[in-house]
C-alpha cells in the first residue's frame, strides 16, 4: 500500500486524473471524506502547506506539492518529478502607481512566504520588514498595511482586479511529486514503478 498526500482543490483533481488514466480506476474523494482507498493506494486530502509535514514524517509515502511550498519550507524529502500542473509564478506585486525602490531600506512586504521573501530581498541587499499573512495577500497594499506583496500569481486576475501589478518575478512554480526518504528505500520498487508510469503520460 502506498499512501499519497494530495493538496485539496485543483491540484488534487489534476493528480487524480493522472492516476485514473494510468490505473483505469475510479479515484475520487467522496463528498467531505479526507481518506480514499482504491486498489494499492490510499489518498489523503491535505492542506497544501501541510503536505511536506505528512511526507517528511512518513504519514504519507509520497505527496504532491508546489515548488513554492518546497522552497519556502525546505522539508527533508526527495523531489521525484515535476508534474507540470498547478503552474504559477511567485511575484513581487505593488499598486499600479507604485514603483519599487530597492534603495528604500524600510519596504514593508506582506506575504504568506516569509522565507522566500527574506532570501529574495537579501539577494538584492535590501532590508525589508516582512508582514506574515495567511491569505488575501493582495489586500495589504490597498489599505496601507504593506508597500508590496510577495504572492503566487496564476492568471493574474486577482492582482488586476485589485489595481496591482507584477514588479518582479521571483520564481516559477509547479506541482512536484515528493517522497519520504525511508519509504523510498522500503517501497522503492512500488514508488519507482509509479514514477515510471506517471513520467510516461506527462
Ligand atoms: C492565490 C494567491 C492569489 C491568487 C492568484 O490565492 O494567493 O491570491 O491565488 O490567482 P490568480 O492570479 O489566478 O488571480 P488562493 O486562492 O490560494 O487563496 P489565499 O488568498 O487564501 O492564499
Amino acid at each position: 500500500m502506498i499512501t499519497v498526500a494530495l493538496p485539496k482543490g485543483r491540484i488534487a483533481d489534476d493528480t487524480l486524473k493522472i492516476f485514473r488514466q494510468i490505473f483505469k480506476s475510479d479515484f475520487l474523494f467522496e463528498d467531505r471524506k479526507l481518506i480514499m482507498e482504491e486498489g494499492n493506494f490510499r489518498f489523503l486530502a491535505v492542506r497544501n502547506q501541510d503536505i511536506p509535514t505528512y511526507v517528511s514524517n512518513g504519514a504519507a509515502d509520497i505527496g504532491v506539492v508546489g515548488l513554492d511550498v518546497l522552497e519556502e519550507h525546505k522539508p527533508d524529502v526527495l523531489r521525484l518529478l515535476d508534474l507540470g500542473i498547478g503552474r504559477c509564478r511567485i511575484c513581487v506585486g505593488v499598486r499600479n502607481e507604485y514603483e519599487l525602490d530597492y534603495n528604500n531600506p524600510g519596504i514593508k512586504i506582506a506575504t504568506k512566504m516569509p522565507n522566500i521573501t527574506r532570501e529574495y530581498f537579501a539577494s538584492k541587499a535590501t532590508p525589508v520588514k516582512i508582514i506574515k499573512l495567511y491569505g488575501s495577500i493582495e489586500l495589504a497594499p490597498l489599505i496601507g498595511l504593506a508597500d508590496a506583496i510577495v504572492d503566487n500569481v496564476e492568471t493574474g486576475a486577482t492582482m488586476k482586479q485589485n489595481g496591482l501589478k507584477v514588479a518582479e518575478v521571483i520564481m516559477q512554480s509547479s506541482a512536484h511529486l515528493i517522497a519520504n526518504k525511508n519509504s523510498y528505500i522500503i517501497k522503492r520498487d512500488e514508488i519507482l514503478s509509479l514514477y515510471d508510469k506517471i513520467s510516461a503520460i506527462l
